[in-house]
């Protein structure tokens, strides 16, 4: 994949944020979630690629746009062929009640080489480089957290671990407070979640819990691309999802997925700021403009870059209000 592809993906997340923060704290998560889809799918439009989208907002006929199966980019001349997992607003609440760690963001791999995930749950373990090789998902929470610290070169009692604050993590947030593990509960949002813990400004250690599987694919592509480690094992909730795993070719719903069986060979990754969260500022509204905080990465090279950019109504009408 050529390397200027991701410079182009990261003008498709800034598009999507720029919508999705202008409806921010309007207490209607669909409104921005859409307004995020439009811009995105509008944004992609520009791009030189042939593009299928294998994570995105749903099946065909429950999403009319940037469906699993739609093709995306414009494909002049040669382009190449790519699978794109994509959230245009992932923590669609966060933004709704103008709560931090929103962001946008894409993935981006060669043809057949993100995992298709169903739209169930994923059981998460990730953590940044620095742990890389620690983790276990066959383990339970407490022995990963000494291994992790271990291997840190820290006390597990200064170990950061974010988990979503849900119901059904109960036991994990007792057994990791056991465990003496600082805990960060989220509302939302464990993309940035797991990407954080690569992050070291971002005080956060490890990621631990379960949420979205599509998501969990996205994470494990930016964990790819930064260095950092993790696993996921699907957990469906339902007989129906159980199927739909089947259906998709997932013939062991037990096994444990690592980072590279979930996101293979070269992957490009960008995520823009909605809402300002542990490692990306979100956007900022100027006079007659906006200011955006984006992180591009490529697994090749390992590259991690930052790009602030201003952004001018007059010049991209698309924009204006
Ligand atoms: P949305 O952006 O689709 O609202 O997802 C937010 C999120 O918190 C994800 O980050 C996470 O993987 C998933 O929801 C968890 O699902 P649930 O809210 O059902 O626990």
């Amino acid at each position: 994949m050529d390397r200027n592809l991701a410079l182009e993906v990261v003008r498709v997340t800034e598009m999507a944020a720029i919508a999705s923060a202008r409806l921010m704290g309007r207490g209607n998560k669909n409104e921005s979630d859409q307004a995020a889809v439009d811009a995105m799918r509008r944004a992609f439009d520009s791009m030189n690629i042939d593009g299928t989208v294998v994570i995105g907002e749903g099946e065909r006929d429950e999403a009319p746009m940037l469906y699993i199966g739609e093709r995306v980019g414009k494909c002049e001349a040669s382009c190449p062929a790519v699978d794109i997992a994509l959230d245009p607003l992932e923590g669609t609440n966060l933004c709704a009640y103008g709560r931090p760690g929103a962001i946008s963001v894409i993935a981006m791999a060669a043809r057949g080489h993100l995992l298709n995930a169903p739209d169930t749950y994923m059981e998460k373990i990730a953590v940044g480089p620095r742990a890389h090789g620690a983790i276990d998902l066959a383990r339970s929470p407490s022995e990963n957290l000494r291994n992790i610290a271990e291997k840190m070169n820290r006390y597990v009692s200064d170990l950061t671990v974010v988990i979503l604050d849900r119901p059904r993590h109960e036991a994990l947030i007792r057994e990791v407070r056991e465990a003496g593990a600082r805990v960060r509960l989220i509302e939302d949002g464990d993309v940035a979640g797991g990407l954080s813990t690569c992050f070291e400004e971002s005080g956060v250690d490890v990621l631990m819990g379960t949420g979205g599987a599509p998501e969990g694919v996205i994470t494990a592509a930016a964990m790819r691309c930064v260095g950092g480690d993790m696993q996921g094992r699907l957990v469906p909730r339902n007989a129906e999802e159980a199927e739909r795993c089947a259906r998709m070719g997932i013939k062991d719903i037990k096994k444990i997925y690592t980072a590279e069986e979930l996101a293979r060979g070269e992957v490009m990754f960008a995520a823009t700021g909605v809402t300002t969260g542990d490692f990306l500022k979100g956007v900022r509204f100027l006079a007659g403009g906006a200011e955006t905080f984006s992180v591009v990465m490529r697994s090749k090279s390992g590259t991690v870059r930052y790009v602030q950019a201003t952004h001018r109504f007059d010049r991209k009408p698309g924009l204006a209000g």
